[in-house]
């Protein structure tokens, strides 16, 4: 699942584990949780967020690789939010993880920046999800990493006819019935 900061994937993939069972994992997540276990890759790992910037991808593919050996992943349907992010997570993604995942294709939320500030503003306040890094200063810098690197992403991924594109802009319910459907069509759903 890929999208800018705020269009939904949490929520979404929160959805579908509810509903259907799926395994998720946030790149985003495992980092920071990476980061506050006192890990000697956190200092990098922190200062890479407050930038907006993207870690280096074998600090990421590894902790998805582990995460997955942990939950005892074979015949597993793994739902991986916020990777891989820009050139550099592609090319780790293949490197590390690529012997023992099949990634079918990419979900990516479209969203306009006018919404994607509205949500991140609202989950700012909810004080249960608070972040370092919901804050205008990082948001813009996160948007322009989005621009700049994820952007290409999407694209290279569009090449190779993987990407299906989400009206992420609606409600949580109408975006997860659309990929629910999605999920169906590729028989991920009975
Ligand atoms: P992401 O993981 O893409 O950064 P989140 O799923 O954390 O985004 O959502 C950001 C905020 O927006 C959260 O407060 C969430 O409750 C809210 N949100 C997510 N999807 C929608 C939606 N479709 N409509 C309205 N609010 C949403
Ligand atoms: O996806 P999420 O919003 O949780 O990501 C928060 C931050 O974690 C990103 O802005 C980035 O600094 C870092 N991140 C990363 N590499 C990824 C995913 C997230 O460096 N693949
Ligand atoms: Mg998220």
């Amino acid at each position: 699942m890929l999208g800018g900061p705020g269009s939904g994937k949490g929520t979404l993939c929160s959805d579908l584990v509810r509903d259907h069972g799926f395994v998720h994992l946030s790149a985003g997540e495992l980092l920071r949780a990476e980061r506050d276990s006192g890990s000697p890759q956190g200092d990098l790992i922190n200062s890479t967020i407050l930038s907006g910037k993207i870690v280096p991808v074998d600090i990421t593919a590894n902790l998805l690789l582990t995460a997955m050996k942990n939950l005892g992943w074979t015949q597993k349907t793994f739902l991986i939010d916020g990777f891989p992010r820009n050139y550099d997570n592609c090319e780790g993604f293949e490197r590390i993880l690529g012997p023992f995942v099949n990634m079918p294709f990419m979900i990516f939320l479209e969203c306009t920046k006018e919404t994607m500030i509205k949500r991140i503003s609202k989950r700012a306040s909810e004080s249960t999800t608070l972040r370092n890094d919901d804050n205008d200063q990082v948001l813009i810098k996160r948007f322009d990493t989005f621009h700049a690197e994820t952007m290409p992403v999407i694209e290279k991924y569009e090449k190779e006819g993987k990407v299906q594109y989400i009206d992420a802009n609606r409600s949580a319910p109408e975006v997860t019935q659309t990929v629910v459907n999605i999920l169906k069509e590729h028989k991920y759903i009975q």
